[in-house]
């Protein structure tokens, strides 16, 4: 098959020809359509995370996949093959990705993509999308309440607008200057500047407070700046580890601190549904050939992707 990998870290990488793996115990055999690309491309092939996790080179990245079952593991019945799927491979070590003509994926991750969807509109949901539904029940954002949304144009946060503004919240978006368009056409009410002191900002914006923050951006220092805005009794929401080093300061306010891990697979149904009832549409996506594979992962390592990367592999 052909499939892109690194031989080491920080490498280019290339296309190369590699055996078809055979599924495992619990997998499938994915013949691949679409693979998302996701901030853990960068972190897996720069070797970020060498020292937490086993890494098998030749290193194919890739998490995010739709595509169609060609092949079915041990002990596996929730497939066929034939079968439509798309999710996101959970592995215990780094590799055997989804960038790739087949990958194997354990079927904990897979949902059946929805008819609506092309292989393109599904690959670019699942890890953020169900990273926005952490997002969302952690803050649990109620019909009138405000909640701040920093780093709103990515991939979370495209999701994580629609679904806080689909239940009455008024979505305030920091974003640059460039992204306030995209941010408002996804439910953002109002948008504020990052680069122009948007604390500043918001203080002046807001005197009473925001009800939430989810800050898909921020590490500990930013992080606590932002909290500064939100209410007694609400709350402060990071999917980034870095920011927890803040919950002690922003629970001495009142305030409550929540992580955001990606919610379990099972969650994808709920996220097939949204989209397929028109409640979210997949956000804006940029296409890349896998021989485009380098393009699609220094552009996600920079930090400015607005909406989704995909790697369109047939
Ligand atoms: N814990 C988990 O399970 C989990 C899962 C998924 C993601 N995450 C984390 O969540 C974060 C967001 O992921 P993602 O996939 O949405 O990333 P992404 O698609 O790369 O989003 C990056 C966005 O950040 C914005 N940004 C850059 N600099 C900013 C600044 N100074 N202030 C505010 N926004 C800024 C950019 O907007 P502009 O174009 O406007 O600059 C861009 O749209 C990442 O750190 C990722 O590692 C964690």
């Amino acid at each position: 098959m052909r499939a892109f990998a690194v031989d080491s870290f920080g490498s280019a990488g290339s296309v190369r020809e590699l055996p078809v793996p055979d599924p495992g115990e619990g997998e499938v055999l994915v013949r691949v359509h679409a693979a998302g690309v996701n901030v853990m491309d960068p972190i897996y092939t720069g070797g970020w995370i060498k020292d937490y996790m086993e890494h098998r080179f030749p290193l194919v990245p890739g998490i995010d996949v739709s595509g169609v079952v060609e092949a079915i593991g041990p002990g596996v019945t929730a497939f066929k093959v034939g079968d439509e799927v798309f999710g996101v491979s959970s592995k215990p070590f780094v590799g055997g990705g989804t960038f790739a003509e087949f990958a194997t994926v354990p079927v904990s991750g897979l949902a059946r993509k929805p008819a609506n969807l092309s292989h393109a509109e599904a690959a670019a949901l699942p890890h953020v999308a169900l990273t926005a539904v952490a997002a969302i029940d952690a803050a649990d954002p109620q019909g009138g309440q405000v909640i701040l949304l920093v780093g709103a144009a990515g991939g979370v946060g495209s999701i994580v607008s629609q679904l806080a503004s689909a239940r009455g919240a008024k979505v305030v978006a920091v974003t640059s200057e460039a992204s306030a368009e995209h941010a408002r056409a996804l439910g953002a009410a109002e948008t504020v500047d990052y680069a122009k002191d948007a604390v500043a900002e918001l203080k002046k914006r807001y005197p009473d407070g925001v009800d939430a923050l989810i800050d898909l951006h921020s590490d500990a220092e930013a992080f606590a700046g932002y909290a500064e805005l939100v209410r007694k009794g609400g709350v402060a929401v990071s999917p980034r580890g870095p920011a927890g080093a803040a919950a002690p300061s922003i629970e001495e306010r009142g305030a409550r601190f929540a992580a955001a891990n990606r919610a379990a697979s099972e969650r994808l149904g709920e996220v097939a549904d949204a989209v397929s009832t028109g409640r979210i549409r997949v956000p804006p996506i940029k296409t890349f050939s896998l021989e485009e594979a380098p393009a699609a992962i220094s552009e996600m390592a920079n930090g400015h992707v607005r909406g989704k990367l995909v790697i369109a592999v047939r």
